[in-house]
């Protein structure tokens, strides 16, 4: 039996690029593997675009085809176009493009088809079966800084947009639990804690603080220092005492980051730096039988075609580094765990990092050459986070912003504006509790997530706790007010979805419809182009198209003759703007 997923032709672009490619078959049947190119393009002449009959005219002009310019090419493949129940009409513009105009009908009947089977039909195909998200990945006992914050939050939306089209996304916390730092943490560790089991996280007190202090005495003490750094060369050699203190560090810093997470609701899987460690040898000692491992002043390295300097993959110590891991990490994700797209989200500084080990494991063969096929391995830059000052956020006492109280007072000025619209009154404790914490975490992530991922960007509390404006807390009191209207309606909305029937008469009704439908793609692209802003912009959009709709006078819902259909279309409103804010990390509100 096919199941609704099945059945499920693709995104509305998909579904006309399928119309256009069977149209461009029998067109220029001997042009093989022409890629019908289709636009959205929300103009007077129609809603879609099919842009081939330019580039096609191009390529087969003087070779005897039937036509006589791109016009001529355009106007062919209109009419060898399938007939469908999507197409209302089709039209030759200009030098050839082809408009088309989609049936409100299908239209219609689309949109009601979604509120009955659920979002879920509208999830975009996947372009891979299994990908790694490698995210968050904080420093064990170094600072877990806004950066990430950043990488936390643009990683779990992209897991999140691949988990939608059924993918099986391997959610990767890379910590950096392995190097050398440890040497010094221990010694320091056995130095203040002879009992060092018994240090708990209360007793070290600040994990930073901690590592600090322990870098302190190590500049300053020689002894320390040659202690320290027996202690990495016995904890490397797996010595028991060193291996159980290591953890212990390792252990304190966990239950801190799972405190950030736990707020942000996202969930990671931890598998650090020291999890590819016993792979390491192997990787390389592979690289260096395929001939790519050279010598270069006592280290050995790679050379990266258009770039000076090399990748080291092992020091001049004989230590591995950054580099090493990563090798034996994609490695392990390629081989062992099958992944086809691996995806690291980390701020742009690491750009250089990833291109030339991405470069390396193409020379390896590890890797296809080109960046469209698959398998293939992605770097997601970011920008930083600045103050209001313009220079990276600090807060005024710590050098480093703690998270955890940057989430907290975000909460803390959301529930203040909950207070002051009067709903102390109106609501529970418990109400204005999650309420605040789903506005006030909401905007934190949705301020990082509409810009291009690539632009620093001043955070700024007033900024993204404002209801007015591209805001989470605009668009979540939108969907509220979405939600009262149906309530207010007094009608049961599910009966509705099977027993009335949903239209789109009017022009503000269409263009909220076309919208609605365009969601699909809107997801792929962003997926694609790994790029959490065009889902962010398409939300606001859709905000904003149900706000023309909804004011305007001959769109009345309550109480008109067109009421039930017009339910159904807020109803839709609201399914797809809940999805876009799961896909975003964003708990949504029903009441404001
Ligand atoms: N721990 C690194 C940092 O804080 C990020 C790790 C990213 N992932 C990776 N596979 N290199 O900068």
């Amino acid at each position: 039996m096919a199941t609704e997923h099945d059945e499920y032709m693709g995104s509305l672009k998909a579904q006309l690029a399928k119309l256009f490619e069977v149209s461009l078959k029998v067109t220029v049947p001997n042009e093989l593997d022409v890629e019908p190119l289709v636009a959205a393009c929300n103009g007077k002449f129609g809603d879609y675009q099919c842009n081939n009959a330019m580039g096609l005219w191009s390529k087969i002009k003087g070779k005897g085809a039937p036509f006589r310019g791109p016009p001529a090419v355009g106007k062919a493949i209109k009419n060898n176009l399938p007939t469908s129940e999507m197409i209302e009409s089709c039209s030759v513009a200009g030098p050839g493009f082809v408009n088309v105009v989609l049936s409100k009908n299908w239209m219609a009947k689309s949109i009601q088809k979604m509120l009955i089977e659920g979002i879920d039909t509208w999830a975009p195909l996947p372009p891979v079966k299994t990908a790694v998200v490698d995210f968050s990945s904080p420093n064990i006992a170094k600072e877990m800084h806004v950066g990430h914050l950043r990488s936390t939050i643009i990683g779990d939306t992209l897991a999140r947009m691949l988990e939608f089209s059924k993918v099986k996304v391997l959610r990767r916390n890379h910590v950096g639990d392995w190097g050398t730092q440890f040497g010094m943490l221990i010694e320091f560790l056995f130095e203040k804690f002879p009992n060092f089991e018994d240090a708990t996280e209360t007793a070290i007190g600040d994990l930073q603080a901690f590592y600090k202090a322990s870098k302190q005495r190590f500049d300053a003490d020689p002894a320390f220092k040659e202690r320290a750094q027996q202690a990495v060369v016995r904890l490397q050699g797996g010595e028991d005492k060193y291996r159980r203190a290591w953890a212990q560090i390792c252990q304190i810093s966990r239950t801190e980051f799972h405190k950030v997470y736990q707020r942000l609701g996202v969930h990671l899987e931890e598998k650090g730096e020291s999890f590819y460690n016993p792979y390491i040898p192997g990787v390389i000692e592979a690289l260096n039988k395929q001939g790519l491992v050279e010598e270069s002043q006592g280290a050995r390295v790679i050379f990266i075609e258009g770039i000076n300097i090399p990748l080291i993959v092992v020091k001049s110590d004989g230590g591995f580094n950054y580099a090493s891991t990563d090798l034996a990490a994609l490695w392990y994700r390629l081989n062992e765990e099958k992944a086809e797209w691996i995806i690291y989200v980390t701020d742009v500084g690491q750009q250089q990092h990833f291109d030339m080990f991405f470069k390396a494991a193409k020379r390896a063969g590890w890797l296809p050459q080109g960046d469209s096929s698959y398998p293939k391995a992605s770097h997601v830059g970011f920008g930083l986070v600045l103050g209001e000052d313009g220079k990276r956020f600090r807060t005024r006492n710590t050098e480093v912003v703690r998270l955890v109280d940057l989430l907290d007072e975000a909460k803390v000025r959301s529930k203040a504006a909950l207070i002051e619209r009067g709903k102390g009154e109106e609501w529970t404790e418990e109400e204005i509790e999650s309420t605040a914490e789903a506005v006030g975490y909401g905007a934190v992530k949705y301020a990082d997530l509409k810009n291009n991922r690539l632009t620093n960007y001043t955070f700024n509390f007033d900024q993204m706790l404002n209801d007015k404006g591209n805001t989470a807390v605009y668009l979540l009191y939108a969907h509220a007010r979405i939600c009262s209207i149906i309530r207010r309606s007094g009608k049961d909305i599910e009966e509705l979805k099977n027993k009335g029937t949903l239209v789109l008469g009017h022009k503000d009704e269409r263009d909220l419809g076309l919208h609605l439908l365009q969601f699909a793609e809107v997801v792929e692209e962003a997926c694609t182009n790994l790029l959490p802003n065009i889902l962010c912009d398409y939300l606001y959009n859709l905000s904003e198209i149900f706000s023309k709709f909804y004011s305007n006078p001959e769109c009345k819902v309550i109480g008109s003759d067109m009421e039930t259909s017009r339910l159904l279309l807020c109803e839709a409103t609201a399914v797809v703007m809940r999805k876009c804010f799961d896909l975003l990390g964003i708990t949504p509100i029903y009441k404001i």
